[in-house]
């Protein structure tokens, strides 16, 4: 993998002949683009009219040139399961994955709840200077559910949002308040929405499958109740939920309903929520499908990309949540939960939905980094020139075998090892710099390089 190039890149560089999808102003054109100082300069036929000398020239014909890729539901891990994830290690993924930011959650050791920790996770993703890292903050002090952080302090340090993601906020007044002083500060609340007593001991979906299985289940009711409240809330007190992690029907049906009554709610889905459901545990009885919430069933798949189609989930996450190899091969009730996904989240978006026919490329393109973008109020999701140049260039037509010994990440904790997927990141820019060159383009420069000198001789 290439490493970042930490200088400021003074020449301008052109990306030559790419398909240029721009899901913000419905853009889908071949066509140049031109980045300079960091920010998207113009796009259209450039390239006679560029001045070589200036310019570096980057030839990306055949390859889609797309608004740079937001993930915003991570685990990193850093500080505390450094075995796990560090926020280096997590970048190298990030960019390999074509995220040109992560967001990561504040269930570290000890939990991301000061300004020192905050400043420490964007500092330490600055100085890795791969992908934005830009973190979430707790909700309440050591996520206990207890006291509310210091809210103006964490916006002031850097946080983009609020969450105690991994665990729920149990009590409606503490979220109420969290939601009032986010909503002063301009960042959202982000629900892990799971009622506790409902999914206590809870191993898998409660259904069919975990009835035949013999093991304890988590009702989709246990999310819905949650995501009920929270919206509820949200329309108490006027402020912004972003609801992480759908994965139930009623869950998206509430959500919907919530829209079109001017509730200010965000929500997202993750890959594996889109493609697996609870039987594939029958199945194969592997620890990495072992996740929360946990995966549903087929009718529950079918409302949560109906949900993508129609806008009513807002945004694709990969929800990475790293897990040590110790930890995961042990029998199904004593596996953590979380799978890795930063390396396949769009390979398989790509493939089950795009060329599955059920997103149009543009649609998918916008839940992950449009979407995000906006639900979090930064900048990024669109190529429109004075934009800053995140891009993602991708090979929808690249074939590959997921393989987690290839992966960047420091987990190995993949349930889509050996699925045959279509489409792959080729290069990730961050602020107008290539961070990540795939070793296919890196195989295809080289060649290129030694038939022009050949040609010289
Ligand atoms: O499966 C999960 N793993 N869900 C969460 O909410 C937390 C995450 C983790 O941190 O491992």
């Amino acid at each position: 993998m290439r490493e970042m190039n930490t200088e400021k890149r003074t020449k301008g560089l052109l990306l030559k002949g790419g398909r240029i999808v721009d899901p913000a102003t419905g853009r889908d054109e071949v066509a140049d683009l031109l980045i300079e100082a960091g920010r998207v300069k113009d796009v259209g036929k450039l390239s006679a009219a560029v001045d070589s000398d200036r310019c570096e020239m980057i030839d990306v014909t055949g390859l889609v040139v797309a608004p740079g890729l937001i993930d915003m539901h991570v685990h990193l891990r850093e500080p505390g399961r450094e075995d796990e994830e560090t926020i280096e290690s997590g970048s190298h993924a990030a960019v390999k994955g074509g995220l040109t930011a992560v967001v990561p959650m504040a269930n570290t050791n000890p939990p991301t709840d000061d300004q020192t920790a905050v400043r420490f996770v964007r500092e330490r993703g600055r100085e890795v200077g791969l992908t934005r890292i830009l973190p979430v903050a707790a909700v309440t002090k050591q996520q206990e559910g207890k006291e509310l952080t210091e809210i103006a302090e964490l916006v002031d340090a850097g946080a983009v949002a609020i969450s105690d993601d991994g665990v729920p906020v149990r009590s409606a007044e503490l979220m109420r308040r969290a939601l009032e002083y986010a909503k002063m500060f301009g960042i959202p609340v982000i629900s892990h929405a799971e009622d506790p007593d409902l999914s206590a001991d809870g191993q898998m979906h409660e259904g069919l499958v975990s009835t035949s299985l013999g093991l304890h289940g988590i009702p989709a009711a246990a999310e819905e109740s949650m995501v009920s409240r929270d919206l509820i809330l949200a329309r108490l007190t006027g402020s912004h939920v972003h609801i992480a992690h759908v994965s139930a029907k009623g869950s998206v049906e509430l959500i919907r309903g919530a829209k079109a009554q001017g509730v200010r709610v965000t929500a997202e889905t993750a890959p594996h929520y889109c493609t697996l459901t609870d039987e594939s545990i029958a199945e194969t009885f592997d620890t990495n499908l072992k996740v929360n919430p946990p995966l549903r069933t087929q009718e529950d798949v079918q409302a949560v990309i109906k949900g993508l189609v129609d806008g009513t989930l807002d945004v694709i996450a990969s929800d990475h949540a790293p897990h040590s190899i110790a930890e995961k091969e042990v029998e199904f009730p004593a596996a953590p939960c979380g799978m890795i996904g930063m390396e396949t989240m769009l390979g398989i978006v790509l493939t089950k939905l795009v060329h599955g026919g059920h997103l149009s490329l543009s649609q998918a393109l916008a839940r992950l980094s449009l979407g995000p973008a906006s639900a979090l109020g930064i900048e990024g999701g669109t190529l429109e020139p004075g934009s800053p140049a995140h891009l993602t260039i991708i090979d929808l037509g690249k074939e590959w075998v997921v393989d987690p010994s290839t992966f960047a990440s420091k987990s190995r904790n993949c349930p889509f090892t050996g699925w045959r997927l279509t489409g792959l990141p080729m290069l990730t820019i961050v602020d107008g710099r290539v961070v990540y060159t795939s070793p296919d383009r890196e195989a295809r420069g080289q060649r290129a390089k030694a038939r022009a000198s050949a040609k010289n001789r």
